[in-house]
């Protein structure tokens, strides 16, 4: 008896131990297989690419998880970030140069000029020296001196102007209009004999102006003429989302997806990739996300940009009551009536916040507050679509370029705006 019993429960024992060795195996599957990389799996771009310019373009096209499984839905976000400049922009300064190149407007030697007080800025100035080409950039004196940090150390020039409205003639963009076209008259010959007795700007420290210094003083004694790059209204912007983002996320879901959705500070790349997106396969969804302060909303909904009191040229300040940068606009530009939308939902400061904390607690991802905002709008499409649909935006840039206020707990305190949600119920996902 004694021997049956101990036999039985050595046979128990033995089974107990299969049994635990088994769900061993399977929690160690379940955990290893889900987080580690296995080396078949690396993902190669070519092996190599053409200098730095080769190197823009071609981004991940990265599943969300997190949002995938609280939604239902597969949400899936292009890895702008991970372009060489930081940025989404890197493309459109690529763009706005070759077809300027291409066109004469702008030679070998001569100089990008743009007014902008964010990413495009950093990418043209990145992007120039690839060409032969200097960049001038017009900022408004109250943004971040990281930034023009940044841009002095990539080699660009920097005029700070006073923040005005784009109605007034010295507004910034304005500023590197009227730039370019002085550049351009300078390297002709046609400068009045003032601006013949100014320094070269190459003999300046970091090449940096101060608003009050003379015109002339931006242009290198070797001007080979100005360019204006644009980005609101020059096309090459459009295009370079119609041809490249575009087609890049086409090809990267398998030419099957329901839905893309981003916000707009040009518009080029809601424009680029919805009409691309729409011509392959016209019921593919596209939807604007608009942050606080912004007009497209009402203009997407309703057909009206603002009321008449909201109208951006009545204004004298910055009218965009918002703490999310590089998006949301109170005019129509060309690059943004190039989009084809089906619909508009409203995002707001507080769910973009929100959602950047939940993207790095749930996957680590560390993006700006676009990003954080288009990833509202995945999710509020999710909801509108239902579950099972395959839903595309764009991570714009890193969280590395909004350290000072998005990520900064004193800027977002002193705006009511610290986050607090430990899912995404600030989204009435439970
Ligand atoms: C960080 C960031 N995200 C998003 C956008 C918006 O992109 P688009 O100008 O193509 O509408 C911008 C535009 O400047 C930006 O700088």
């Amino acid at each position: 008896m004694a021997s049956v019993t101990s036999a039985g429960a050595i046979a128990a024992a033995s089974m107990a131990m299969v049994a635990a060795l088994i769900s061993g195996l399977l929690v160690y599957k379940k955990c290893f297989s889900l987080s580690l990389r296995k080396p078949q799996e690396i993902f190669c771009r070519d092996m190599t690419v053409d200098g730095l310019i080769g190197a823009i373009g071609n981004t991940p096209l990265i599943l969300i998880k997190s949002l995938s499984e609280a939604t239902g839905c597969k949400i899936l976000a292009k890895a702008e970030f991970l372009n060489p400049g930081g940025s989404v922009k890197d493309r459109v300064a690529v763009k706005i140069i070759e077809e300027a190149l291409e066109s004469g407007d702008l030679v070998k030697g001569g100089i990008v000029f743009e007014g902008s007080a964010g990413s495009t800025a950093i990418s043209l100035a990145m992007v120039a020296p690839a060409y032969g080409c200097k960049c001038h950039v017009v900022i408004p004196d109250d943004v971040a001196i990281e930034k023009l940090q940044i841009l002095e150390s990539l080699g660009a020039t920097v005029e700070r102007v006073r923040p005005v409205s784009i109605t007034h003639k010295d507004h910034f963009v304005n500023v590197a209009r009227r730039r370019a076209s002085e550049a351009t008259k300078f390297s002709q010959g046609k400068h009045d004999k003032e601006a013949k007795k100014t320094r070269a700007i190459d003999s300046l420290p970091n090449g940096h102006v101060s608003p009050d210094i003379s015109p002339a003083f931006v242009f290198p004694n070797d001007c080979k003429g100005g360019f204006f790059a644009d980005q609101f209204e020059n096309l090459a912007n459009f295009r370079a989302h119609y041809e490249g983002t575009g087609p890049e996320i086409w090809a990267q879901t398998g030419e099957n997806l329901d839905a893309f959705v981003a916000a707009a500070g040009t518009g080029g790349t809601l424009a680029g990739i919805s009409r691309f997106l729409q011509e392959k396969k016209n019921d593919i969804k596209c939807f604007l996300i608009d942050p606080p302060g912004s007009g497209l909303y009402n203009k997407v909904t309703r057909g009206v940009m603002y009321t008449r009191e909201e109208a951006e040229g009545r204004r004298l300040k910055n009218p965009f009551d918002t703490v999310t940068e590089g998006i949301g606009i109170n005019r129509l530009t060309k690059n943004f009536m190039m989009a084809r939308l089906d619909g508009a939902f409203r995002g707001t400061d507080m769910e973009a916040v929100e959602m950047s904390r939940f993207l790095l607690k749930n996957g680590g991802l560390f993006v700006g507050s676009s990003s954080a905002m288009n990833c509202v709008g995945a999710v509020r499409v999710a909801q509108l679509l239902g579950p099972g649909h395959t839903i595309v935006t764009i991570l714009c840039d890193s969280g590395m370029r909004h350290l000072s206020k998005f990520f900064n707990p004193q800027y977002l305190s002193d705006r009511g705006l610290t986050p607090s949600a430990t899912g995404l119920e600030f989204l009435d996902v439970r």
